[in-house]
């Protein structure tokens, strides 16, 4: 098989820039190793910026976003037992984000691909990246080595996009001495629930709270997202539905009028946290988008939105490469993207280390965690700071 662009990975990254690539009359084919229905199903982000949305349906793909997400103006920043909000549209001049789960997002990109895109291949499993450098003039080509019902395969590309996660392929062809990881990890990670059970707060509530960080959020109208703080290594069975709402009852706890709903919990899962960041995004035809190139702590929603305005960035220059001839925004691809990769990782670094509990922290490192959200929610200067942040910056 051949075609323009080889895509690996059919997370929202890979599908986003095949349906991109496709309404620009470019051919691509996506190689996913799971099935359809696990990528359908697995639980993961959930918040969209004002960009992705502003993408998603340009892209036409935005229609069932456009009935079912829910559009959010703020979010409640808790603490010291009292609520603060952050008002977006006001501090950023009219932006705000939307809640439209990542699974939601990814079968509306599988519908339309299936309809009329390029192939995409499920269980077909990238093995190996070849000729990355290949020059076009030798009439050499980047070459994708595969697995699909059971047989080696071949796709030879014009360019291979690795759109492939954090445990993908892709990233170790770019060699050792050329690549450069950062990287940092933390001593928590995030107990995740869905519930069957109206949410309590009408907007995302991020708690504070000498217990640990607790974050209330939602999927729609009757189903509660909710998070918890919990120790690196944490088994979720060791969790009881009955210890989970405790605890999140505690941290969540306000002084005046307000309680949490309760309701069956439909799933449970721990995630780590990790920033990580590779340079430089390419290598020779060869590109990296979303988290193949870099991981972002979840507090703050910037992983799938990453991984959008990666392959926005990335269609405009392959679009413009296919067009005109000029690769001149190919060639800035990496600069371009790690300029907002960097901003993210350090707001999500930020609100992370403001908003969790570190095992070692002392009552100093508490104070200061105070002193900076009540700074947050009593200056208008340092609330724009986290809002434009949250809401997302343009794309480009
Ligand atoms: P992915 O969605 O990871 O997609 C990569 C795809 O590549 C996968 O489908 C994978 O199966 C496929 N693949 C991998 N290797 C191969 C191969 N060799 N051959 C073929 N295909 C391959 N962000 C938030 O903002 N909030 C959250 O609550 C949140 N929760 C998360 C929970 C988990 C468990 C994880 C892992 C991430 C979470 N994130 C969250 C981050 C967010 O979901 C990611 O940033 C987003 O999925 C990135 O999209 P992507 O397309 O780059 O990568
Ligand atoms: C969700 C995840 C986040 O990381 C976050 O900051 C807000 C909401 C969510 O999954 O709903």
């Amino acid at each position: 098989m051949r075609t323009t662009v080889g895509i690996i990975g059919a997370g929202p990254a890979g599908l986003l820039l095949a349906r991109l690539l496709h309404n620009a009359g470019i051919d691509s084919v996506v190689l996913e190793s799971r099935d359809r229905a696990y990528v359908e199903h697995r639980q993961r982000a959930g918040i969209l910026e004002q960009g992705t949305v502003d993408v998603l349906r340009a892209a036409g793909a935005g229609g069932r976003m456009d009935r079912e997400g829910l559009r959010h103006d703020g979010i409640e920043l808790r603490f010291d037992r009292k609520r603060h909000r952050v008002d977006f549209p006001a501090l950023t001049g009219g932006r705000s984000v939307t809640v439209y789960a990542q699974t939601e997002v990814c079968k509306d990109l599988i519908a339309l691909q299936l309809k009329d895109g390029g192939p995409l291949l499920f269980e077909a499993r990238v093995d190996a990246v070849e000729s990355a450098t290949a020059d076009a003039g030798s009439g050499d080509r980047p070459v994708i080595r595969y697995t699909h019902e059971g047989r080696d395969k071949t796709l030879r590309c014009d360019y291979v996009v690795g759109c492939d996660g954090f445990h993908g392929v892709t990233r170790t062809v770019i060699p050792d001495n050329v690549r450069k990881t950062y990287e940092r990890r933390y001593p928590y990670a995030w107990l995740g629930v869905l519930a069957d059970v109206a949410p309590s707060s009408d907007e995302l509530v991020y708690a504070h709270s000498e217990r640990g960080f607790a974050l209330l959020s939602m999927r729609s109208p009757s189903v509660s997202r909710l998070y918890l703080q919990v120790p690196n290594g944490t088994d979720p069975a060791g969790w009881s539905d009955e210890r989970i709402w405790d605890e999140l009852d505690a941290r969540l706890a306000l002084d005046g009028d307000w309680a949490l709903a309760r309701g069956p919990i439909v799933s449970k899962g721990v995630l780590p946290m990790r920033s990580f960041v590779t340079e430089p995004m390419c290598y020779g035809r060869v590109f990296l988008a979303g988290d193949a190139a870099h991981i972002v702590p979840p507090t703050g929603a910037k992983g799938l939105n990453l991984a959008v305005s990666d392959v926005t960035v990335l269609a405009r220059a392959l679009v413009r490469r296919q067009r005109t001839g000029s690769a001149d925004l190919l060639d800035a691809y990496s600069d371009t993207c790690l300029r907002r990769v960097w901003r993210a990782e350090h707001f999500s670094y930020f609100m992370t280390t403001t908003l969790h509990t570190d095992p070692d922290q002392s009552p100093f490192d508490t104070r200061l965690q105070i002193s900076q959200l009540d700074r947050i929610t009593s200056s208008p200067h340092a609330a724009a700071e986290l809002a434009e942040n949250y809401a997302g910056l343009t794309i480009g």
